[in-house]
């Protein structure tokens, strides 16, 4: 039976913040507790964040926010339409390549649908090639690159 999805509550904080502290390790990035407590309680008491259950069980979630600012203040072109800027998705490991993160998708994509937005943008981590590859698979393209090297 497909899992339900539906708006993350307080009691789910540690499982959402355990699935960051992972997506972070993948990415190879500091991961802070303290700070990222603090923005996911807003982003729940915001809605931004969707939590996928079986049963009684966390399973996946999302995290996203729609509005018209451009994310971390880059100019990624014109990008003045209303957009959907997707922070993490996450699905339990024992729960992968089961369709779930494909269908916390298509959640994302009814919301968007139903507040007009146009564009759904995210970050993928070159070191995260499962995520790289599950993005173009459902059908996101590449934007632009970001380099980077050691000052020497
Ligand atoms: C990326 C992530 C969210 C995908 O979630 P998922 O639930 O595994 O996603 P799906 O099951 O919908 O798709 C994954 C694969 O399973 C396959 N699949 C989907 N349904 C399937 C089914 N019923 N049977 C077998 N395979 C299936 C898909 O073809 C897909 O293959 P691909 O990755 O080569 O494109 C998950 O791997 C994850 O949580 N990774 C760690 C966190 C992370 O990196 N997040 C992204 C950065 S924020």
């Amino acid at each position: 039976m497909d899992p339900t999805i539906r708006n993350a509550k307080l009691q789910d904080i540690e499982f959402v913040l355990s699935g960051i502290r992972e997506i972070f390790k993948i990415e190879n990035d500091i991961f802070v507790y303290s700070e990222k407590k603090k923005l996911a309680r807003n982003a729940i008491r915001d809605k931004h964040i969707r939590v996928a259950m079986r049963g009684d069980k966390p399973i996946g979630f999302s995290w996203f926010k729609i509005g018209d600012l451009t994310p971390f203040g880059l100019d990624y072109g014109k990008w003045s339409r209303k957009y959907c800027w997707i922070s993490f998705v996450y699905v339990l490991k024992n729960y992968r390549n089961k369709g779930i993160g494909s269908l916390l998708y298509e959640d994302i994509m009814r919301i968007c649908k139903r507040k007009k937005v146009k564009q759904i943008m995210l970050d993928v981590f070159t070191v995260n090639k499962k995520s790289a590859r599950f993005h173009e698979r459902i059908g996101f393209k590449p934007l632009l690159s970001i380099f980077t090297m050691r000052a020497r």
